[in-house]
C-alpha cells in the first residue's frame, strides 16, 4: 500500500453573470481596450452586483457537492482562501457552512492574497494526510470589486470577482498532492496592500476620505517580484521532483498578467498548449484564479497528469504545488 496522499476529486467554479468589458471601464477611467489587453491580457471580467464572497463560494460548493453526489453533511472541514471576507469576523468559512448546510464541518479563512488557494490547498491536504479528515473542501474566492477603487485606473482594470472550490479526499494510488514550496516576504507589503480597515488603521471618516480602504499597488515593483519569483519557484519544484518540460502536462498559473504567465512558462520550458490561461475572460480574481482554471480545464485533465500550480501575490506570498491529477471526468 502506497503512502496516503490528498487528491483533488472534484472542482467547481462560480462567476457572477455581470460582464464588464475593457470598453465599459474606458467610460469610467482614462484607459483603453488596447492598453489593458496589451499590458495585461485581459478583455473582460465579472463583477458581482449583489451579494458577498460567501454567496459565490456557496454556489461553487453547492455545485461541487451536486456533481459528487454528496450531502453537505459529508463535509468535515472547509477552508476559504480570501482577502475579501464577508466580515472581519466571523469567518467566511462559517458563513459558507451555514448557507450550504455543512453543519458537521468546522472551518476557517486563510489570507494569502493571490497565493491563497495554494496555501489553503496545502493546509487542507495535511488534514487528509494525517488521517483525521476524509472530506475537505478548499475554496478560493474574492469579490475584488468590494475593495477596488474605480477611480484608480492602475488597479481597477486588473481585478474581477469569482470563486472556485475543490474537494480533497484520501488517495492511495500515488496521485494527489505530491509536493509544495510556499514562501512569504512581509517586507513586500508596502507594494501591494489595502492600508485601512485593520488594527493599524481602523476605519475612520479620514481613512474613508483618503480612500485607504481600497487596494493600493505599485504595479511595476510587484511585476518585477512576481515575474522572478513565480518563474523561479515553478522551476525549483520541477527540479526537486525530477520533472522536465516533457513530463509536466499542465501549468496552472495565477492569472495576474499574461506577461508574467508567459515568463513562467518560458522558464519551465513549457509550450503554450500546456498552460491554462483564462485571464482574458475573468481578469485577476485573486484567490479564485487557480480553481477557476482547474474548473475550465477539468474535462481535458487525465488521471496521472503531472500538474504544477503556481502563484504570486500580496504579502508578498508565492509558491508552487506539484500534484498528480486523480481522475478522468
Ligand atoms: O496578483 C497580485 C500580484 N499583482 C501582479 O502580479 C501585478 C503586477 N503588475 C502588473 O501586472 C503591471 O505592472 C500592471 C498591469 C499593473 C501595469 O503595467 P505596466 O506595464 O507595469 O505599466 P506601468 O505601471 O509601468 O505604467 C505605464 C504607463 C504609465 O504612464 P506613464 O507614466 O508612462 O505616462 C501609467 O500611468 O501606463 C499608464 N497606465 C495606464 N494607461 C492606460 C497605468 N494604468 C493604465 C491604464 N490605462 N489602465
Amino acid at each position: 500500500m502506497s503512502k496516503m496522499t490528498a487528491a483533488i476529486t472534484g472542482v467547481q467554479g462560480y462567476l457572477p453573470d455581470n460582464i464588464v468589458t475593457n470598453d465599459d471601464l474606458a467610460k469610467v477611467v482614462d484607459t483603453s481596450d488596447e492598453w489593458i489587453l496589451t499590458r495585461t491580457g485581459i478583455s473582460e471580467r465579472r463583477i458581482m452586483k449583489d451579494g458577498a464572497s460567501s454567496d459565490m463560494a456557496a454556489e461553487a460548493v453547492k455545485g461541487l457537492l451536486a456533481k459528487k453526489g454528496l450531502s453537505p453533511l459529508d463535509i468535515e472541514l472547509v477552508i476559504v482562501a480570501t482577502v475579501t471576507p464577508d466580515f472581519p469576523f466571523p469567518s467566511t468559512a462559517n458563513v459558507v457552512c451555514d448557507k450550504v448546510g455543512m453543519t458537521n464541518a468546522w472551518g476557517f479563512d486563510l489570507k494569502a492574497a493571490c497565493s491563497g488557494f495554494i496555501f489553503a490547498l496545502q493546509t487542507g491536504a495535511k488534514f487528509i494526510e494525517a488521517g483525521t479528515h476524509k472530506r475537505v473542501i478548499v475554496v478560493g474566492v474574492d469579490k475584488m470589486s468590494s475593495i477596488i477603487d474605480y477611480q484608480d485606473r492602475t488597479t481597477c482594470v486588473i481585478f474581477g470577482d469569482g470563486a472556485g472550490a475543490v474537494l480533497l479526499e484520501p488517495n492511495e494510488e500515488g496521485n494527489g498532492i505530491i509536493d509544495a514550496i510556499l514562501r512569504t516576504d512581509g517586507s513586500g507589503r508596502k507594494y501591494l496592500i489595502q492600508p485601512a480597515g485593520g488594527s493599524e488603521n481602523p476605519p475612520t471618516i479620514q481613512t474613508v476620505e483618503d480612500r485607504m480602504h481600497y487596494v493600493k499597488q505599485e504595479g511595476k515593483a510587484v511585476f518585477k517580484f512576481a515575474v522572478t519569483n513565480m518563474a523561479e519557484v515553478s522551476a525549483e519544484i520541477m527540479e526537486k521532483n525530477n520533472l522536465t518540460s516533457e513530463n509536466v502536462d499542465w501549468l496552472v498559473p495565477h492569472q495576474a498578467n499574461l506577461r508574467i504567465i508567459d515568463a513562467t512558462a518560458q522558464r519551465m520550458g513549457l509550450p503554450k498548449e500546456k498552460v491554462m490561461i483564462n485571464i482574458q475572460r475573468y481578469g485577476n480574481t485573486t484567490a479564485g484564479t487557480l480553481p477557476l482554471c482547474l474548473w475550465d480545464w477539468e474535462s481535458q485533465l487525465k488521471k496521472g497528469d503531472n500538474i504544477i500550480l503556481s502563484a504570486f501575490g500580496g504579502g508578498f506570498t508565492w509558491g508552487a504545488i506539484y500534484l498528480k491529477w486523480a481522475y478522468n471526468s
